[in-house]
């Protein structure tokens, strides 16, 4: 079974995201593929009315906790309104609201004490990448947010190569499997109920079937192209 996310990002509104939710909600059901969608946050719960079969992440949590916190979003919440799953340190949440690796440490402890699957976001930069020092940015990535004494319950992680998210750039299909088996054998180091790696960053219609059916790789997060009917009826 491989996971599928949609990251819609802030691309779709209320029509467009019902629309996709319709197409998802009628896909047959597949013992391939695990489809989550994650929608601007205004839109969970009518797709949960709406199409309640349909499971959706969110984008985002925040730390600041239940109170006087204008403007936050807290966890609790997500397991009020039925929500599972929540996409943890993306690279554009980093850029944009200064998240960085020990605040996803945070955001994640948060997550699974309240029983939210993050799905946690790592990649290196183009300099990094092109420095061919991806390995030892990504060890040490994970060992600021991970801990080798915590048992953790489940947990997606994403490895999205900051480079690649957006440009129509990916590394060659041998690197994006290497660097996920590579992922895999660092994270033997630490405790998981359950840990899948997918790969983000330019996936469509032309390399989700290569990528996909990459050993070391169980899913894709994918953005832009997910906001297309045609990419979500691949998966018919
Ligand atoms: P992209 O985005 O598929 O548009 O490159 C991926 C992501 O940001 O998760």
């Amino acid at each position: 079974m491989k996971y599928i996310i949609f990251n819609w990002k802030s691309y779709l509104n209320l029509k467009e995201t019902l629309s996709l939710s319709k197409i998802i909600s009628n896909l047959p059901k597949s013992k391939k593929y695990k489809i989550l969608s994650s929608p601007n946050n205004f839109f969970h719960l009518t797709i949960r009315k709406l199409f309640p079969k349909n499971i959706t992440a969110t984008q985002n949590i925040d730390l600041h906790g239940l109170g006087a916190n204008t403007g936050s979003l807290d966890v609790s919440y997500l397991t009020e309104s039925k929500i599972k799953y929540s996409i943890l340190g993306h690279s554009e949440v980093r850029a944009n609201f200064n998240d960085n690796d020990l605040i996803v440490k945070d955001k994640l402890k948060h997550c699974l004490s309240n029983n939210i699957v993050p799905i946690v976001c790592i990649g290196e930069t183009k300099d990094i990448y092109k420095s061919k020092k991806t390995r030892e940015f990504l060890k040490l990535q994970i060992h600021k947010i991970f801990s080798m004494s915590t048992q953790y319950q489940e947990v997606i992680l994403a490895y999205e190569p900051l480079w690649s998210i957006g440009t129509g750039l990916t590394p060659k299909i041998d690197e994006i499997d290497e660097i996920c088996s590579y992922l895999s054998m660092i994270l033997k180091n630490y405790s998981f109920k359950k840990i899948n790696i997918l790969y983000g960053g330019s996936v469509n219609l032309t390399n989700i079937s290569d990528i996909l059916n990459l050993r070391n790789v169980n899913g894709v997060l994918v953005g832009s192209a997910s906001t297309k009917s045609e990419f979500i009826k691949y998966f018919k």
